[in-house]
């Protein structure tokens, strides 16, 4: 049997990690993989995560099965975090997941179960698991333009021609914030006219929110998917605690589905259940208890939005540096760009072949694409990036 399988693609940044572990340079610098990292290169178990998993352990007395959706706790606190009043919580029905990739792959199965034959619309450049799971289950897919490689920021009217083309009932995918790979965003009016055309074609919006708390804060990184989620009868909502609780190898996430009513509620969440039991049956706890431990306790969850926010803080200041070093450098705002930019990436906007280059010629490991992990950088490795980009030409 096995002999039938052939080799996959291998995963890029995987096979970048790679090659950073084995090059002996010690002023290497990455800012491949998608994790944040303090100042010291270090990924931080957050304070108030240290705190919850203390009490969860002294206090837990069983670790028999939750429900299919998870701990209704954990769906209640995450409904709230991204949520907000922006939907009554009766249209929505939620089912914790394996992170934020389990509950894309949820969502797209749902998509999947209600309208198989809608086209899944992606933004071009977009996180590559996207498209890859949607291959993998076999679904139609077409590209949006995003990405202005001039300014460096959102190719707003590319993005509203294409989407001119959108069907009824085809699914348009948008970052709920702090776009991955680009860094750039809609405005909250761009977004307007982005809610206001899916609405005209009918479309079913799908958000993807992985960085809550990233890019300007906790309740602004929220209100895009607030205003889509206010906007529309039904739209799907995947939200990950990967980054924003650092709890990554946790697998905590959940998928949101807003209803029209609560007959529709009652029937999504259903279905919702369903998948969970086709794929995993219950999706992981501890991650989700941890979150909600924090989220319930306003000591705790103080405590937690302020280390959050030095983190922002952190990311920002480390944009500001390069935008300012680059600035210094070149004489020019070319790379202004940089400190405008939200979340944890910026793609620099570079041909793979000068990727390549800084890689070889100065160990600055980033995606090919020229995606870079701001918080890869330090107050040290800065200056030295800033200088390679301008020697090599950038
Ligand atoms: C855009 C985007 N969505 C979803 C995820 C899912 O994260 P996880 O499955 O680790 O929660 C990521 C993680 O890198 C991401 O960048």
């Amino acid at each position: 049997m096995l002999e039938n399988l052939s080799a996959q693609p291998a995963d890029k940044i995987l096979t970048l990690i790679t090659k950073f572990k084995a090059d002996p340079r010690t002023d290497k610098v990455d800012l491949g993989v998608g994790v944040y990292k303090d100042a010291t290169g270090n990924t931080p178990v957050m304070r108030a995560v240290k705190e919850a998993e203390r009490r969860i352990l002294a206090d837990q007395s069983t670790k028999a099965y939750t429900g299919l959706a998870g701990d209704p706790a954990f769906s209640a606190v995450m409904k709230d975090l991204v949520l907000g009043d922006s939907v009554p919580n009766e249209r929505v029905a939620a089912v914790a997941t394996p992170g934020g990739t389990g509950a894309i792959r949820q969502a797209l199965e749902l998509i999947k179960l209600a309208t198989p034959k809608a086209t899944v619309w992606l933004s071009n450049p977009t996180w590559p698991n996207h498209p890859s799971i949607i291959r993998y289950l076999g679904m139609k897919m077409a590209e949006y333009r995003y990405f202005d490689n001039e300014t460096r920021g959102v190719d707003f009217a590319g993005l509203m021609a294409d989407l001119e083309n959108v069907a009824e009932g085809d699914v348009i995918l948008l970052h709920g914030c702090c776009h991955n790979p680009t860094g750039a965003n809609l405005t909250y009016s761009q977004m307007e006219q982005v809610i206001s055309l899916m609405q005209q074609k009918r479309a079913v919006p799908f958000v993807d929110i992985a960085y809550q708390g990233f890019g300007d804060g906790l309740a602004d990184d929220a209100k895009t998917t607030r205003q889509i989620a206010s906007s529309f009868e039904n739209c799907l909502i995947a939200a990950s605690c990967s980054k924003n609780f650092g709890i990554y190898r946790e697998r905590t996430g959940i998928l949101m589905a807003v209803a029209k009513d609560t007959d529709q509620q009652a029937l999504a969440q259903q279905n919702l259940a369903f998948l969970n039991r086709q794929n995993y049956s219950f999706p992981p706890d501890h991650g989700a208890r941890v979150v909600t431990t924090i989220l319930q306790d306003p000591a705790l969850r103080a405590d937690w939005e302020a280390e959050l926010e030095e983190t922002r803080n952190g990311m920002l200041a480390l944009r500001q540096q390069l935008a300012d070093e680059l600035k210094r450098l070149t004489n020019s705002d070319r790379f202004g760009f940089l400190a405008h930019h939200r979340g944890m990436f910026s793609l620099l906007g570079t041909t793979p072949e000068m990727v390549e280059k800084l890689r070889v010629d100065n160990g600055i490991y980033m995606v090919g694409d020229s995606r870079m992990n701001i918080a890869g950088l330090n107050a040290q490795t800065v200056p030295i990036l800033a200088k390679a980009i301008v020697e090599a030409g950038i």
